[in-house]
């Protein structure tokens, strides 16, 4: 018995087919392209995330693409840990999700010197709290063959000028993924993380407006990809059962050279920012 259902959440994830999701900022960008995918696949994806209109419109996106019946939706903010056990643990209850990704996030870049201590607990309440808020509700609901996607970000990976609260928070959600990996992979559930490079998505738009031009210099650097691509490579990253998911190319040289040379990652940031300080001054 528990050989067949071994067997069965392999093949499960090898074919990437899922039955009931859960994704939160499913709303939007990331989650939103990835809700795309598994709807297209037969899969019922419940969308959580706060504002009803940007839930009702993902829907109708979603509907058109043929999933109308597939979809559901549930307001929710994962920062209030009460609402969120409350909310979705009679959703799991009676259809226990076999995939859960946690997309919610959110980001002020800024200089250190001008990011309020509110706003670094905001973005570490939504980023990381808010996963594990989440987490804490779903995995027990959790059966052998099912996976969980915490999406963490480049600036997970790499420390990043403007960046020192968002990168606090999704280096934590590495960390945090890491180890959950390890406790829940003896149950059968796969854990990954993926970690976009800059992706164009109404977060990253907001961002571009704030961002200082150090910031903008460095992750210009990257490139952007589009929301589809990303949740495309997190799909085949997880068929091909990597923990650690960096879509594309640069994105993946980065992750690489960070890993061999941080050294000349350093130097090469730095050098950036001081030619994009000089430019500014
Ligand atoms: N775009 C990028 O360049 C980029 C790069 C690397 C990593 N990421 C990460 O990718 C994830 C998705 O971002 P995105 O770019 O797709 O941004 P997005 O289009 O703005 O989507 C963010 C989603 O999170 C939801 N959300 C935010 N705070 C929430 C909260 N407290 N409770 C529940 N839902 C909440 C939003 O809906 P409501 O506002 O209605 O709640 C929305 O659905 C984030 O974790 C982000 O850090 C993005």
């Amino acid at each position: 018995m528990h050989q067949k259902t071994s067997r069965i959440g392999k093949e499960k994830r090898m074919q990437g087919t899922y039955t009931h999701a859960v994704i939160t900022g499913g709303s939007s960008g990331i989650g939103l392209a990835a809700a795309g995918v598994l709807v297209s696949s037969g899969c019922t994806v419940l969308l959580v995330s706060r504002d009803a209109r940007k839930l009702q419109n993902a829907s109708e996106i979603l509907s058109a693409q043929g999933g109308a019946e597939r979809v559901s939706t549930l307001q929710l903010d994962v920062t209030d840990r009460t609402a969120v056990q409350r909310e979705l643990a009679p959703v799991c209850e009676k259809q226990p999700p076999d995939f859960v990704m946690n997309s919610a996030g959110m980001t002020f870049p800024g200089y250190f010197s001008l990011t309020d201590s509110d706003v670094f607990d905001q973005v570490l309440s939504t980023n990381l709290t808010g996963c594990w808020n989440v987490l804490k509700t779903v995995v027990p609901f959790m059966e052998r063959g099912s996976s969980i996607v915490n999406v963490s970000s480049l600036a997970g990976l790499v420390g990043t000028f403007g960046y020192t609260a968002y990168s606090a928070s999704k280096f934590a959600l590495v960390g945090l993924s890491e180890a959950l990996r390890s406790e829940l992979v003896h149950r059968g559930i796969r854990v990954h993380v993926l970690c976009p490079p800059d992706t164009d998505t109404p977060m990253l738009e907001e961002e571009n407006r704030t961002k200082p031009p150090e910031t903008r210099a460095l992750s210009g650097s990257a490139g952007v990809m589009s929301a589809e691509a990303v949740a495309a490579a997190m799909f085949r990253g997880m068929r091909r059962g990597h923990f650690m998911i960096v879509p594309g190319m640069q994105g993946a040289m980065v992750y690489l050279l960070k890993r061999l040379l941080p050294g000349l990652v350093y130097r090469v940031a730095d050098s950036i920012v001081r030619k994009s300080t000089v430019e500014n001054t």
